[in-house]
C-alpha cells in the first residue's frame, strides 16, 4: 500500500492558504502539525481547514514532536535556512517557498544538507505552473523559434509592502525578481552566465529600499535576458508574473505573463512567410495551477524517486542570479553569475 506522508506546515501566513488548499485534498499525505510563531495565526488556519492535528508556535518543538516526512516551509526568507536544514538532518524532506534565503552561503549550505541527507529539498516557484510558461518551453525546446537572441522579462506592479519586503534594501531583487529569473531559466533551459545590474528606488516609491531595476544577463546558449522591474508604479500594470518577449532565428513570441492566457508567436516558415499562432502547453503540464500544480509534480516526484525539475539544485541557479545581480551593484559593472 502507498504511504501516506505526514506533513508539517511552518508559517500560516499570506501564502499559506495556497498550500493548505492544495495538502487539504491529497490523499497520500495528511497535515498531521501546524507552526506559527504567532500561535493565532496557526489556530486560525487549522481551524479553517478542519484540522485536528496538533497546534505549535515554536519549530522546534514541532519538529521533535511530530516527526513529519515533510516540511513546508513558509516562513519569511531569512527563516527557510534554519527551518531547512533542521528538518532535513531530522530526516524530513522540505517543500519550500521561494526565495531559497538572502545569503549565498547560506543557500550553498542547504544544497549540501540536502545532497548529505539524501532527503528531498526543492522549492516552488508557482510561475512553472502556468500554461504560458510550459508553452513557451515546450515551442523552444523544440526548436520552433530556432536558436534564441533575446528574452525581455518585465514587471510593471504597483507596490505591495505586505510581508518583510519593506524590510529588505533590495526588495525588487531579493523577494521578486527569482520569480521571473528562474521563469526564463526554465522557459530557455538556459542558465546565467554573466550579470550588470542596476537598482534605483523612483521618486515617490513606498519602498524604503530599491523597489526598481535591471539587469542584463549572458545565457548559456548565447542569448542575452534583459530583466527590467519597477515595484512601484500604478500604471499600465503588468502581472507579477512577468511579461516575456522571446526573439530566436525563426521567430519570436510574446505572452502578457496572465494565468489564462497563451503566448502568441510569429514563426517563419519554409516557404520564407510568417504564420502567427498561440503556443500551446505540452503533455509536462496536468492541467492544475500554481501550487496545486507544484504540490502533485512534488508529491508525485517524491513517490517514484525522482528528482523534481524545481530542486534546490536547479533553484540555487535562479537565486544565484539574484545574488550576483547584487555584486554587480555593488561592484557597478558585469560580474560572473555563480
Ligand atoms: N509563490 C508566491 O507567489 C509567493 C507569494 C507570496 C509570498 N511568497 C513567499 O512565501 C513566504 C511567506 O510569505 P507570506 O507572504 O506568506 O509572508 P507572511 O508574513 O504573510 O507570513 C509568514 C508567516 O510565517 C510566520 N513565521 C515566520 N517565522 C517563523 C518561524 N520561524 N516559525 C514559524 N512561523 C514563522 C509568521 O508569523 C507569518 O505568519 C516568503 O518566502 C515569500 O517570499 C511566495
Amino acid at each position: 500500500m502507498d504511504k501516506n506522508y505526514s506533513v508539517l506546515m511552518v508559517g500560516c501566513g499570506a501564502i499559506s492558504f495556497v498550500w493548505f488548499t492544495a495538502f487539504a485534498k491529497r490523499t497520500d499525505c495528511h497535515i498531521a502539525g501546524v507552526v506559527d510563531i504567532n500561535r493565532g495565526m496557526a489556530e486560525e488556519r487549522a481551524a479553517q481547514y478542519g484540522l485536528k492535528c496538533p497546534v505549535f508556535d515554536d519549530f522546534d518543538t514541532a519538529l521533535a514532536e511530530v516527526k513529519p516526512d515533510i516540511v513546508v516551509d513558509l516562513t519569511f526568507p531569512f527563516c527557510h535556512h534554519d527551518i531547512t536544514v533542521k528538518s532535513l538532518k531530522a530526516g524530513a524532506h522540505v517543500f519550500g517557498e521561494k526565495p531559497m534565503c538572502l545569503d549565498r552561503a547560506e543557500a550553498q549550505d542547504m544544497v549540501k544538507t540536502a545532497e548529505e541527507t539524501g532527503l528531498v529539498y526543492n522549492v516552488h516557484q508557482n510561475r512553472r505552473s502556468m500554461k504560458g510558461t510550459r508553452a513557451l518551453r515546450k515551442a523552444i525546446t523544440e526548436g520552433r523559434l530556432g536558436k534564441i537572441w533575446m528574452t525581455c522579462c518585465e514587471i510593471y506592479v504597483n507596490s505591495d509592502l505586505s510581508s518583510i519586503r519593506n524590510t529588505l534594501p533590495y526588495p525588487m531583487l531579493q523577494d521578486q525578481a527569482v520569480h521571473s529569473f528562474d521563469s526564463c531559466r526554465f522557459i530557455l533551459g538556459a542558465d546565467a552566465e554573466t550579470v550588470y545590474a542596476h537598482s534605483y528606488n523612483p521618486p515617490g516609491s513606498k519602498y524604503n529600499g530599491d523597489g526598481s531595476g535591471a539587469c542584463i544577463f549572458e545565457m548559456s546558449d548565447g542569448s542575452t535576458l534583459v530583466f527590467n522591474a519597477v515595484m512601484d508604479t500604478d500604471y499600465l500594470n503588468t502581472p507579477w508574473h512577468s511579461q516575456f518577449r522571446v526573439i530566436g532565428e525563426k521567430g519570436a513570441a510574446v505572452w502578457d505573463g496572465k494565468e489564462d492566457t497563451l503566448p502568441l508567436a510569429q514563426l517563419r516558415q519554409p516557404d520564407g512567410s510568417i504564420k502567427e499562432e498561440y503556443l500551446q502547453p505540452g503533455d509536462d503540464w496536468n492541467g492544475m495551477l500554481f501550487h496545486e500544480c507544484g504540490v502533485e509534480e512534488m508529491m508525485s516526484d517524491l513517490k517514484a524517486g525522482r528528482v523534481y525539475h524545481g530542486c534546490g539544485k536547479d533553484n540555487y541557479k535562479s537565486i544565484a542570479m539574484t545574488f550576483s545581480a547584487i555584486d554587480s551593484i555593488k561592484a557597478g559593472g558585469k560580474v560572473k553569475v555563480w
